[in-house]
């Protein structure tokens, strides 16, 4: 693409920055739609606010934001979206006329990611294994968008049972059971959607999973890991070899992308744009199916 004095400049902050794939996503998806937008890594060493007031000033059109910095950024916003804000994590900046509003695509991208897979969530039952960050996060989206029920299943149960009141309260029902990663046969006798978002079976420990035991695998119709390094990790196989279908997490890196870009831009991408980037990804990541 031509640079010239139009050009648009979003970016990711985090630390580090080297291994993202977010600017081949963007720059390809600036490129095929035709707008004028570049997308670069930002390294921040230690000053989140300072770099994003610097950013504005900067006319920087968007940001996403990576680690260590999704909470810490949230003092630099001008405006913060309903759902991030109770998750207390952003993942993307969107830029107005005062300063920058807070997203979490993170979370929609999920979302969007599972029901691009044709997966329900709504009315739905779903187990739910690990409490930590990225397991809070999911308990939020399963309860924005009306699950059934969800089993919050965890190694320590104090965590499973905080994150369980907190929600629970956020939206006024009983809606998330906490349960230890050993208390399956308390669950309702049928299958269920089963989302993998424990930190185990990330490389290079990809031999693992967070519940071996084959038993448990009989509650699971659809597994969904939010892990994708490696795609086939131990829960996807367990999920298939017991009858279920089981998806990896590349989609969601997908369309949280997808959804910064369409905030950014005030545009659709398309799902057929969607997928040929998808498909771009695999290749960068070596994975085939
Ligand atoms: P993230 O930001 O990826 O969610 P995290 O907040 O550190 O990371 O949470 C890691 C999750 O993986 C937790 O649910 C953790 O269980 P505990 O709350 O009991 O620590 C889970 N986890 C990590 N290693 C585990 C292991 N070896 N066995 C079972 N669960 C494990």
């Amino acid at each position: 693409m031509i640079i010239d004095g139009k050009t648009k400049v979003c970016g990711l902050i985090g630390k580090p920055v080297e291994h993202t794939m977010s600017p081949l996503i963007h720059n390809t998806l600036a490129e095929k739609i035709g707008l004028p937008l570049v997308y670069v890594p930002f390294l921040v060493e230690e000053d989140v606010i300072t770099a994003v007031q610097g950013a504005w000033q900067l006319n920087v059109l968007g940001m996403n934001i990576t680690v260590p910095y999704k909470s810490d950024v949230m003092a630099a916003l001008t405006e913060c979206d309903e759902l991030a804000a109770k998750i207390g994590a952003v993942n993307t900046l969107v830029r107005t006329k005062q300063g920058y509003k807070g997203y979490n695509t993170d979370i929609s991208g999920l979302y969007r990611a599972i029901s691009s897979e044709g997966i329900r969530i709504e009315n739905q039952k779903v187990i739910l294994l690990g409490a930590g960050g990225a397991a809070r996060a999911v308990a939020y989206l399963l309860a924005s968008y009306g699950a059934g029920k969800v089993f919050l299943m965890n190694r320590s149960l104090d965590k499973a049972e905080k994150i369980a009141a907190e929600v629970n309260q956020a939206f006024e029902k009983e809606l998330i059971v906490p349960m230890t990663l050993t208390d399956y046969s308390g669950l309702p006798r049928e299958k269920m959607l089963c989302i993998q978002a424990t930190s185990v079976g990330l490389a290079p420990d990809v031999d693992k999973t967070v519940i071996e035991d084959r038993e448990f695998y009989q509650w699971v119709h659809t597994g969904y890991d939010l892990i994708y390094r490696p795609a086939k990790t131990r829960f996807v196989q367990l999920v298939e070899e017991n009858g279920g279908v089981a998806f990896h997490g590349l989609k969601m890196l997908l369309y949280q992308a997808v959804e910064a870009f369409e905030l950014w831009n005030g545009v659709k991408v398309e799902e057929e744009l969607a997928l040929e980037i998808y498909e771009k990804m695999k290749g960068e990541m070596g994975i085939e199916e």
